[in-house]
C-alpha cells in the first residue's frame, strides 16, 4: 500500500483521512500566544486535544511554558516526545494508576498532579513515599463545573492543611476549571459567570498562602474563558486546548475568534438519490456528542452519520428539491463538532499547505484514556 509522502498532493490520501490547514492552524496558535503575552499569564495548553508531541513542541516553540495532559497515559506518551513540564489535570486514584505515575516520576520531576480528597492524597503520598520520591502537588476546586474538586473556602483549607501534614507531598498551586462555561454564547454571561469561579479560585489561593502554602501556580481557563481567566488578578496561567484546531461547537459559541483548522476528508461513494449522497465517514470517523459535523464550504448541504462506516448529506432545508451538486468520487471535507473526541477516532494527522502535504504526525496519544 502506497504511504503518504511530505511533498504529496492531497490527492494521494485514502479516506476518511484527517486534515490540517497549516496555515491556519499556525495562526490560530500565533493568535492566541499573542493575546496572553498582552496579559503577562503564562499558556499551559491542554495536550488532550492535540494528543501528539509533535504539535505539543510547536505549542512550547510558540511561547508555552508546558502542557496538561488529562491522563497518566497521555503523559507517558508525551515525555517520551520531549515534553517535561506537564500537569495532570485529573485525580490520580487507585493501585495500578499510582505505580505507573511513580514510575514516571522517576525520570520526569517535572510533572505535577492534583488532589481534591484526603484518601487521594494520602495514597498519593503513601506511593511516592515508598519509592523514596516527592511529588509537587496542585488542589483542584470545584469552581462551578461540579465534576472533581474540592470546595473553595474552608474545605479547601482543611484539606490543604491535612496534605501539609503529609511528608511526600508538596502543595505548590491550585486548579479550577469552569468547564461548564466553556460554551456560553452569550459573551457578558460567559465573562461575568468567569469573574464569579475566578474569585471562588484566587480567593481560595489567597487564603492558602496566608496560611503558609507556597501557592506559585493558579491554573484554569480554556478556549472559551481564558482571555476572561487572564483578565483577573491572581491567575498565573491558562489550560486551553481547542482552540489549536477549533470545532463547530466551539465556533458557534464564540465567533471566529479562531478558525477551523482540522478537517476529515471523506469521499462520495454511493449516490441513492439526486437529493442525497454518502460518504465514507461515520461514527468511526466524527464524533457526534457535540452535535453533527458540518461540510466545509457547503452551506446548504446537512451531514449525518448513516452508521459506523456511512455518512449521508443532503439539503440542510428539508423542503428544498433539486440534484445535490455531488457526484460519486468527489471529496468532501468536515468540519467536526467536537475536536477532541474526533481526534482520538484517527491515528494520523496531514497537514497541508497550498494542498501538499507538509508534515505527517501520529496521534501518539490516541486512545490513551487510563
Ligand atoms: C481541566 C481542563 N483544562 C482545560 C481544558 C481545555 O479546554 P478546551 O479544549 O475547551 O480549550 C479542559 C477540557 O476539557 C479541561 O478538562
Amino acid at each position: 500500500m502506497y504511504q503518504p509522502q511530505v511533498g504529496d498532493s492531497l490527492d494521494v490520501l485514502d479516506t476518511p483521512a484527517m486534515i490540517v490547514d497549516l496555515a491556519l492552524m499556525e495562526g490560530n496558535i500565533a493568535s492566541l500566544m499573542k493575546r496572553f503575552r498582552a496579559r503577562n499569564v503564562q499558556v499551559r495548553p491542554h495536550l488532550k486535544t492535540v494528543k501528539s508531541p509533535d504539535l505539543a513542541l510547536r505549542l512550547l516553540a510558540a511561547g508555552a511554558i508546558g502542557g496538561c495532559v488529562a491522563k497518566v497515559s497521555e503523559a507517558e506518551v508525551m515525555v517520551e516526545g520531549g515534553i517535561e513540564d506537564l500537569l495532570i489535570t485529573t485525580e490520580i486514584v487507585g493501585k495500578p494508576k499510582l505505580a505507573r505515575l511513580v514510575d514516571l516520576l522517576q525520570a520526569h520531576p517535572l510533572i505535577k498532579v492534583v488532589v481534591d480528597s484526603v484518601v487521594g492524597a494520602r495514597e498519593l503520598n503513601a506511593a511516592v513515599g515508598a519509592a523514596g520520591l516527592e511529588a509537587n502537588v496542585l488542589l483542584d476546586l470545584n469552581v462551578g463545573q461540579n465534576r472533581c474538586g474540592a470546595t473553595p473556602g474552608a474545605e479547601a483549607l482543611d484539606l490543604a492543611r491535612q496534605i501539609g501534614d503529609m511528608e511526600h507531598l508538596q502543595l505548590i498551586g491550585v486548579q479550577g476549571y469552569e468547564g461548564h462555561l466553556q460554551h456560553i454564547h452569550d459573551q457578558q454571561e460567559r465573562q461575568q459567570r468567569c469573574q464569579q469561579a475566578m474569585r471562588a479560585l484566587t480567593e481560595t489561593a489567597e487564603h492558602l498562602r496566608t496560611a503558609g502554602f507556597p501557592i506559585q501556580i493558579v491554573t484554569t481557563g480554556g478556549t472559551g474563558t481564558a482571555e476572561f481567566c487572564a483578565d483577573f488578578d491572581g491567575i498565573t496561567e491558562v489550560q486551553p486546548g481547542s482552540f489549536v484546531f477549533m470545532d463547530t461547537d466551539y465556533r458557534n459559541a464564540l465567533g471566529p475568534v479562531y478558525s477551523n483548522a482540522l478537517t476529515i476528508l471523506s469521499t462520495v461513494i454511493s449516490r441513492p438519490s439526486p437529493d442525497c449522497v454518502i460518504i465514507d465517514a461515520g461514527l468511526k470517523s466524527l464524533s457526534t456528542d457535540s452535535g453533527m459535523a458540518e461540510p466545509k464550504g457547503l452551506a446548504q448541504i446537512a451531514y449525518q452519520p448513516k452508521g459506523d462506516e456511512h455518512g449521508a448529506l443532503s439539503w440542510r432545508n428539508e423542503n428544498a428539491v433539486g440534484e445535490l451538486p455531488l457526484q460519486i468520487g468527489d471529496r468532501v471535507e468536515l468540519i467536526p463538532s467536537h475536536i477532541d473526541t474526533t481526534i482520538n477516532l484517527h491515528d494520523t494527522y496531514y497537514a497541508y499547505r497550498d494542498g501538499r502535504i507538509e508534515a505527517i504526525w501520529p496521534v501518539a496519544a490516541r486512545g490513551k484514556v487510563q
